[in-house]
Formats: structure tokens, C-alpha cells, sequence
């Protein structure tokens, strides 16, 4: 498995107009299936998983989870089973994300929104352990300890390829961001866009995610409105500006995370956020197949959104 990613700088008038320099670290580009801060999140709890000789690895997600997509593969490439307990009803077995999952060897356990609340209580979790006595139960998202290892590789890998001021993540469950806050030691701001509406419990979770490092790490920011209406939601302008954006910067952002970082961070540029001279980093998360779910479901235009083909 390669483990490092590329930088690409991009231009946009407003960079100009700022007197900012912005780079995208390329984690999309790490592998075409396992991309982004999957293969981050995940390479510790595979190693866990191999070293401590269990059979497989159970996790959590919804029924266009990137994470069950990459989980599944690593799985496969990994020589362990995988066991994915999703929110929703079995007919999502045939959509995009699950059933390439599926035809990689998931075992897709389907469960209703009541019982997906229980995914991280221990009573539930220790059921379910019962069940996959010799498994490793990864939490959703692949976040935990081990993520927030494997996504601290980003800063040293950031650290060697250039001179920077600031780090930019999307966030959903807090563990990229964390990972990096980690790492960086308070060197630099690490601001996250929160991809959620309304949830503003992710400041705690990123300090209880960070509660066992000696120092203080308070070098961080949230910032809650640049959800474009609620997880997965943007309108039809979004999409289209955001496909212009990818066209003219050749990179291509997908609009569940990596696009509304970007669009949160084109409005913060405009705002005047970045003082002159500063470089920023754009930290690409990866996830390319969500697009291909949100074809299905006509949320995005195929004429401007290609298929993001993955074998
Ligand atoms: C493509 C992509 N980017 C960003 C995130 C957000 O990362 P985290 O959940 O670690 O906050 C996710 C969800 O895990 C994701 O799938």
C-alpha cells in the first residue's frame, strides 16, 4: 500500500487578490479505492487487526459510507473478513457503495436508526463482540486512537514537502482533524470545516479525542456554518459551482466533504480571514465514490459530475 501523498498547488483569482499561496494535500491520490483519510484511519486497526491474529474487522456506517467502501477492500487486501452493521434497509444492498462493498466480501448486517444509537454504547458493543468473539469492533468512521495515529502521518509527511502556516480539514466524526491536531503540536492553526449541521458537540469530541496528550492543544478551530443545510446537503448552485471549481482547478472536491471545505474556504478568503503572505493547506479527504451514490439518487447532474469508476 503506498503511504504518502502528493501536494499540488492551485490557483484561484481570490488567492491572488489575498496575496495567499494554497496547496491541496493529495490524500484522494493514495489509492483509487481506499483513498483519503481512510487509508489513514484504517492502517493501524488493519495492523491491529493482522498482528493480534483476529479474524476480521466489524465497523459502522451508513449505507453510502466511505468508510464501509474502503473498509471492505482493506479487508479484502488484508486477508481478513469484514462485517459492516449499517443504518437502513437490506434494498441498499444493490446501491453503488454497498454493493461493491459486498462483491469485496462485507458481510452487510442492516439495522434499524434505534439500534444504529447504540453503535458506540458498551453494553450493545459487548453483544456484539459476543457474536464476532474473534473480530476487531472499529467505531464509525474508523475513529479512534489508532486513526488519529495513522492521520498524524499527514503532518509528517506535510512537514518535509513544505513551509506552511495553515492546515484546513473537513469534519465529520472528528477523528482526521484530531489526528492532525496531535501531531502539529500547536505549530499551526488546524481549522475544520464541520460538515454537519448542528453539531456542535464536535468541539467536545475532539477534546475527548485529544484527552490523553500531555499538552494542550488548543491551536484549533471549528467552524459550524459552512454545512450548505445538513450532512450530505447542498443545493443544486453548490454542485454546479462547486463542478466549475473542480473543471478550472483540475482537482475534483465531491460535495459531502471535501467541497464544502473548499467552499468554506473560498468564503473565509473572501472574508479576509488569511493575512497576506500566509500558505494554506487543504487537506483532500478522498471519498470520490460518494459521487457515484449521489448519481444514483440524481442529487448530482452527470453531465458535470462523472462517474467515479473504481474496480
Ligand atoms: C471523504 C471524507 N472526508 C472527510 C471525512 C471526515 O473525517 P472525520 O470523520 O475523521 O472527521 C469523512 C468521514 O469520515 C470522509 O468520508
Amino acid at each position: 500500500m503506498p503511504n504518502s501523498s502528493p501536494i499540488t498547488a492551485i490557483q484561484h483569482p481570490i488567492f491572488a487578490h489575498a496575496k495567499i499561496k494554497v496547496y491541496v494535500k493529495r490524500d484522494d491520490l493514495i489509492h483509487p479505492i481506499i483513498s483519503g483519510n481512510k487509508w489513514r484511519k484504517l492502517k493501524y486497526n488493519i495492523a491491529l487487526a493482522k498482528a493480534s491474529g483476529k479474524t476480521g474487522i466489524v465497523s459502522f456506517g451508513g449505507a453510502y459510507s466511505n468508510h464501509i467502501h474502503a473498509l471492505s477492500y482493506a479487508c479484502k487486501l488484508n486477508q481478513l473478513n469484514a462485517v459492516g452493521i449499517i443504518r437502513g434497509e437490506p434494498h441498499y444492498l444493490s446501491n453503488a457503495t454497498l454493493s461493491q462493498a459486498s462483491s469485496w466480501g462485507m458481510d452487510c448486517q442492516f439495522v434499524d436508526r434505534l439500534t444504529y444509537k447504540h453503535r458506540n454504547q458498551a453494553d450493545y458493543l459487548a453483544q456484539l463482540q459476543k457474536k464476532y468473539a474473534n473480530y476487531l469492533i472499529v467505531p464509525e468512521g474508523g475513529t479512534n486512537q489508532l486513526a488519529l495515529k495513522g492521520v498524524a502521518e499527514v503532518i509528517t509527511e506535510l512537514d518535509q514537502q513544505l513551509d506552511y502556516d495553515t492546515i484546513i480539514t473537513p469534519v465529520g466524526s472528528a477523528g482526521t482533524i484530531s489526528g492532525l491536531i496531535s501531531a502539529d503540536d500547536n505549530r499551526h492553526p488546524i481549522l475544520g470545516i464541520n460538515v454537519l449541521k448542528g453539531a456542535h458537540y464536535l468541539k467536545e469530541e475532539i477534546e475527548h479525542l485529544l484527552s490523553n496528550q500531555t499538552q494542550n492543544l488548543n491551536n484549533w478551530q471549528l467552524f459550524n456554518d459552512f454545512h450548505l443545510g445538513g450532512y450530505a446537503k447542498f443545493s443544486n448552485d453548490d454542485a454546479n459551482t462547486l463542478a466549475k471549481i473542480n473543471q478550472q482547478m483540475g482537482i475534483t472536491f465531491e460535495p459531502v466533504y471535501s467541497g464544502k471545505m473548499m467552499l468554506g474556504f473560498l468564503t473565509l478568503v473572501e472574508q479576509g480571514y488569511f493575512e497576506a503572505g500566509q500558505t494554506v493547506v487543504l487537506l483532500h479527504t478522498g471519498g470520490l465514490q460518494g459521487i457515484n451514490g449521489l448519481l444514483e439518487r440524481k442529487k448530482l447532474a452527470s453531465d458535470q459530475w462523472p462517474w467515479q469508476l473504481v474496480q
